[in-house]
């Protein structure tokens, strides 16, 4: 397996921009970041992905995966470790090590789990690494977790080697992440599922911010938009599934849509919706149940994916 050199720039300026966001965090905290930060979006995603209205990622896990519980998880990309705490308070997995770029990330989960209890604390370690190089060690996990976190790898060769070498026999990968188009290249059909949907389905009265300005149509950004962003973002995407599915033993794989969802609430407008407005609310539904229709006939992909696999074993 060759050994790619890291480009050091670029890893700087994905270290920077994701600083950035740490920062301002307490700024934008009470709006909505993402599609999936919408309450009502994220019930209507979990209800169509599992069929049931009262489960979600971690009692999914907890049922069927139990052995998990016990279990030491490397969790790879993990930002400020909130989600991580949020699986061992559930009782998800016995104990994390965290794998962050960011070291102020990483600064302010340590302080964030000062202030909270000396369990969790020594069940949660992190560690300063590029996650390109695959150096998680020798069959020392029990589970590779990764949530928005494939995505962001260029090496993704490297990083896969890197899994399987790292998990102890038996051991699970374990994902929640964007599989959509690499640096955000939406296909047609996508496009013109948002844009039917915002301006036919969305009332004209929600196409326009707090701020009273109009949002238009939703484009494709540049691939060097992109770069110039965050070089990390969404840099493989579009090869994760499929190499996934030939690396792996996939044991689930959940569709969680995005596809249209996802384009449709970007750039702020996930903000113009306000979870207690039934009617807010009505056009939510009918967007995940829109996008999931044209999931199930094969008209779109599914942009995010909730799988667990296991890697093969190689002849
Ligand atoms: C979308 S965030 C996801 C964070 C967390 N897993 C979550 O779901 O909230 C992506 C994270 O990947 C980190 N990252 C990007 N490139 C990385 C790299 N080469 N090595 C390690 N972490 C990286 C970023 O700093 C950022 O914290």
């Amino acid at each position: 397996m060759p050994t790619h050199e890291p480009d050091l720039e670029n890893l700087q300026r994905t270290a920077d921009h994701w600083a950035t966001w740490q920062r301002d965090l307490p700024v934008t905290r009470g709006v909505y970041n993402d599609w999936g930060d919408h309450p009502t979006v994220f019930q209507a995603v979990m209800r169509h992905a599992f069929g049931r209205a009262d489960i979600d990622f971690f009692s999914f896990l907890k049922e069927r995966y139990p052995r998990c519980s016990q279990g030491h998880a490397l969790s790879l990309c993990c930002g400020d470790g909130a989600f991580e705490e949020q699986l061992l308070q559930s009782g998800v997995f016995g104990q994390i090590t965290g794998l962050e770029l960011s070291p102020q990330r990483i600064a302010h989960g340590k302080s964030r789990m000062s202030q909270g209890n000396d369990d969790e604390i020594s069940r949660l370690q992190f560690l300063q690494q590029d996650v390109n190089l695959g150096r998680y060690g020798e069959q020392c996990f029990d589970v590779v977790f990764a949530k928005a976190a494939l995505h962001h790898i260029e090496q993704l060769e490297q990083a896969m080697d890197g899994i399987r070498r790292c998990l102890r026999p038996g051991g699970l990968l374990i994902t929640i992440d964007f599989f959509g188009p690499s640096r955000f290249q939406w296909t047609e059909a996508q496009l013109d599922a948002c844009n039917w949907f915002w301006t036919h389905r969305v009332p004209t009265h929600l196409h326009r911010g707090h701020d009273g300005r109009a949002v238009g149509a939703i484009t494709r950004p540049t691939v060097d938009a992109m770069i110039e962003m965050d070089p990390s973002e969404a840099v493989r995407s579009g090869e994760l599934h499929s190499m996934l599915r030939d690396q792996f033993d996939v044991l689930d794989d959940f569709a969680l849509g995005g596809t249209v969802v996802h384009l449709l609430l970007s750039g702020g407008r996930v903000n113009h919706f306000d979870a207690s407005n039934p009617l807010h609310n009505a056009v939510l539904e009918e967007a995940v149940t829109f996008e999931q229709q044209l999931i199930s006939s094969g008209a779109l992909n599914s942009d995010f994916r909730f799988v667990v696999a296991k890697p093969r074993a190689r002849e």
